[in-house]
């Protein structure tokens, strides 16, 4: 998974503009507070860790948005999303994703508490080859003191619902919900805490009558919760040199580890069961962990002996969908 090259020499212009040393210190500086997920104080406070964001973040919450989004169009192939509402939006990092999957996409209403992210996002959507990303209405608010927005296909919240305090995040669940006319996803760090968020707004969700698309295959309590595992993704994204440096890597490529959950307000084709883990692939056997229809966890074990599933479960990936 790649952002669009449009976008990179404004933010190879962003981070060029920080002295090599900044750029470090913010990179490691930002990389713990996610870690920590201390938001006591907005996490992105400098021109700093805005480019180290840009660098080493955005590429990564890209992936994962880019994902969420693949599987709402895989799932519902006629679903016309036409518009969508970003709430947190940072440099716009849904709105480059949405662009790319949804060909319907004409409007876009990007919100964020910070005026540093707006003019970023702007200086990135100017350069976006989408007609989409150039209609955008760009709005500075805090979502802790409530929102009241027109409706729209999609709402998005990535990687911010964890930002915001505690005491604000159902009331502003409810009020993205309100404002969404076919979808509402939320992503979030593939973290026990991310998870945590996530199954809190699918519970949430599930109490106000809405349907869930994804990842999950029922509407059951989740039962990765209930042993306390977490339900999470990976989306791998090619790591630059620059990233690399950026983030004392070695590896050309990083895994994005991500929660999601996707809402809807029409009644969807269910299917079986999802791929929840990596699948294990073995000489004669494949076994794979399931999440099913019936809100249970299953282990399967396809044998080569079973030629059909067995070709499936070779091409199958942590995430996918599976048929029983
Ligand atoms: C980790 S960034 C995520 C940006 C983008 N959505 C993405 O996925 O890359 C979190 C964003 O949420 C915004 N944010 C945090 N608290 C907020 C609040 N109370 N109201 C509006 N935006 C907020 C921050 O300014 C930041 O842009």
């Amino acid at each position: 998974m790649r952002l669009p090259k449009e976008l990179l020499p404004v933010i190879q212009h962003e981070i060029e503009k920080i002295d090599r040393r900044r750029l470090l210190q913010a990179t490691a500086q930002i990389t713990e507070r996610y870690q920590n997920a201390d938001f006591s104080a907005p996490a992105l406070r400098t021109d700093a860790h805005r480019a180290a964001y840009l660098a080493v973040r955005l590429p990564a919450t890209y992936a994962a948005n880019a994902h969420v989004f693949a599987e709402i169009q895989r799932l519902i192939p006629d679903a016309e999303i036409s518009s969508m509402l970003d709430l947190g939006a940072g440099p716009g990092t849904a709105l480059f994703a949405a662009a790319e999957i949804f060909p319907a996409l004409q409007q876009a209403t990007l919100l964020d508490a910070d005026e540093s992210w707006l003019s970023l996002g702007k200086l990135l959507a100017g350069q976006s080859p989408s007609a989409a990303a150039r209609q955008v209405l760009w709005l500075r608010h805090d979502l802790c003191s409530g929102l009241s927005c027109k409706t729209h296909d999609l709402v998005v919240l990535s990687y911010a619902l964890g930002e915001l305090p505690q005491a604000a995040v159902e009331a502003m669940v409810h009020q993205a919900w309100s404002c969404a006319g076919k979808f509402l996803a939320i992503i979030e760090p593939g973290t026990k805490r991310g998870f945590a968020a996530v199954n809190a707004v699918r519970s949430a969700m599930i109490a106000a009558g809405a349907e869930i698309l994804a990842p999950c295959p029922h509407k059951d309590a989740c039962p990765m919760h209930a042993v306390g595992d977490w339900c999470h993704f990976s989306a791998r994204l090619e790591r630059t040199s620059q990233h690399r440096q950026l983030k004392g890597g070695v590896l050309g490529y990083e895994d994005e580890k991500f929660s999601y959950v996707v809402a809807g307000r029409q009644h969807f084709p269910s299917f079986d069961a999802r791929i929840v883990r990596h699948p294990q692939k073995h000489g004669g056997h494949i076994q794979l962990t399931l999440c099913t229809s019936q809100g249970s966890i299953k282990l399967q074990t396809i044998t080569k002996s079973n030629k059909k599933d067995y070709k499936l479960a070779r091409q199958s990936e942590w995430g996918d969908t599976w048929k029983e």
